[in-house]
């Protein structure tokens, strides 16, 4: 292969160098496979972003690559006294601006921010890849898009309300307060920005510890499309500062993505005020396989329902029912798909598994994997090299699973899958539905009438059928039980940002 090779890359492939967010590679490979980061604007040091303008604060913290531990930028840490001054901002910014201005105008600084996150798609997916893990050809495909869309869609109501609320007097609410989780940054925050922007609110947005990189590009565009300043104020900080923003006597609607167990801080910690909540949860999907289903597109839909983002999904397919007369072709085939899953640089195009978030959570999968090894549960990994440094986990899967397992109940959120067995629809109907949680679900059959009739009685607020995570910002999103309440994207998602 090298002698084909003109001298110029033969001598650089010779050499292995180090970039910032990438593994040792050599150079003239970049152009084929791998992502080059070293064009991409990111500061060494990011302020929060209060009324349209860069803030320092007392205390900054580090945030990293998984896939290689290096620090990528130094990040504020908000604190009562700075999300007090994010929130007084979004409140002038409210009363003096936002909800001085006419639909059609404030339509139009969300149209700019889609267009503006359109020309710099590839740098935020970069971005997003580096700073959380995921691999690159995900961030391209989903991620990145789907957040401009969710900013199109958006832009698109604003002086629609009317319709949406035929017969209604549909007002803005004034500050919402925003809190996202980390798998998925820039989507979050679009899904939660669009729509309160839309309907005339003003944000103070917070993002999660380890991925805060998204959110300030995501400022730098929201200053170039001439947003007025203090309508959206983006900040960093861990619970501490979530729970700030929560209990901000101005903040009149709290919208949250992430774990159960905040969620229930949440709702406590307000309950007796007016604040309006939406809170998205976690989730422990059912994928059904049935035996008429076209099986190679299962298993596509089996790998991209509980691999894709490493399992760090809220509606992931983590546990897989296959009805049990083709139980062994399943398991035969999806091992055989699985051998072939390529684990490594996030920056990679083809990459198909990156990094874990962070430490916590690899540590959390590995002591979720362990409990179901110990509760007797079987254990199929693929082998493959996982890089020395950095956070990684192979994609798992197991059978004899029982229903009393924590693997089989709790959201591991890693690439991690449970595979039970049923007999008829009935009892696939039942396992599905016996769970705490009801975020999603899929069923894969032949027979549309299996699909309605399935479907219609699991309680999810997301399903699918023949295909898993799908998303489109016109259909809403949200779960029943411990996976939440309130719905976003679609129409239904303005219902929490107006007041009728
Ligand atoms: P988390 O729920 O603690 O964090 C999510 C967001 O809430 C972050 O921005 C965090 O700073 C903020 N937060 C934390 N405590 C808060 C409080 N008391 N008041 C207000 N905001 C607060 O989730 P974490 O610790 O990142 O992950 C723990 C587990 O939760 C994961 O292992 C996973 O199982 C689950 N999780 C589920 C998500 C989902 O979308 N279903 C998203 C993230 C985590
Ligand atoms: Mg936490």
């Amino acid at each position: 292969m090298s002698s084909k090779l003109p001298a110029k890359a033969k001598k650089a492939a010779a050499k292995e160098i180090t970039v910032k967010g990438t593994n040792i590679v050599p150079k003239w490979n970049y152009s084929k496979s791998i992502e080059d980061p070293s064009h991409i604007k990111l500061k060494p040091k990011y302020d929060l972003f209060i009324n349209g303008k860069w803030e320092k604060t007392k205390k900054y913290f580090d945030t990293i690559n998984p896939s290689n531990e290096e620090v990528i930028s130094k990040v504020a840490y908000a604190e009562g006294k700075e999300v007090d001054k994010a929130v007084n901002a979004a409140s002038k910014a409210y009363d003096n601006v936002w909800s001085k201005i006419s639909a059609k105008e404030r339509s139009k600084y969300i149209f700019r921010i889609a267009r503006i996150l359109q020309e710099k798609a590839r740098e935020f997916s970069i971005i997003e890849s580096m700073n959380g893990g995921k691999p690159v050809r995900e961030s391209k495909a989903v991620d990145i898009p789907l957040s401009i869309a969710h900013f199109f869609y958006y832009a698109g109501w604003a002086d629609k309300l009317k319709y949406a609320f035929p017969g209604q007097n549909p007002k803005p609410i004034g500050v919402v307060g925003q809190i996202i989780p980390w798998n998925f940054p820039l989507l979050m925050a679009a899904w939660k920005i669009a729509p309160a922007l839309a309907c005339g609110n003003t944000v103070v947005i917070k993002s999660a510890e380890t991925t805060p990189l998204t959110l300030y590009k995501l400022a730098e565009v929201i200053e170039e499309a001439g947003v007025p300043e203090g309508v959206v104020n983006i900040i960093s900080g861990d619970g501490a500062t979530g729970a700030y923003l929560v209990n901000h006597p101005k903040v009149k609607k709290i919208a949250f993505t992430g774990s159960t167990e905040v969620g229930k801080i949440i709702m406590r910690s307000i309950a007796g005020t007016d604040k309006k909540l939406t809170l998205e949860l976690g989730g422990k999907a059912a994928n059904i396989i049935f035996e008429d289903a076209p099986i190679d597109a299962a298993i596509e839909g089996i790998i991209n329902g509980i691999y894709f983002n490493q399992g760090h999904v809220c509606c992931a397919g983590s546990r897989l029912l296959v009805q049990e007369s083709i139980k062994d072709i399943v398991v035969k085939k999806l091992k055989h798909r699985m051998r072939n899953l390529r684990v490594g640089d996030p920056l990679d195009k083809n990459t198909d598994i990156g990094a874990i978030n962070s430490r916590m959570q690899l540590n959390k999968i590995k002591e979720m994997v362990d409990s179901g090894v110990a509760e007797g549960a079987s254990m199929y990994q693929p082998e493959c090299t996982l890089p020395a440094r950095g956070f990684w986990f192979k994609p798992t899967f197991f059978t004899e699973v029982a229903q009393s397992n924590r693997i089989a109940n709790e959201e591991i959120f890693g690439p991690v899958l449970s595979i039970l067995t049923f007999r008829t629809p009935a009892e696939a109907v039942e396992k599905a539905n016996n769970t705490f949680y009801g975020l999603s679900a899929g069923v894969w059959t032949d027979k549309g009438s299996k699909v309605f009739n399935v479907l219609s009685k699991i309680r999810a607020g997301v399903v699918w059928a023949n295909t898993f995570n799908k998303f489109n910002p016109a259909s809403p999103f949200g779960g029943y039980k411990e996976s939440g309440f309130g719905r976003e994207g679609g129409k239904q998602g303005l219902d929490a940002y107006v007041s009728l």
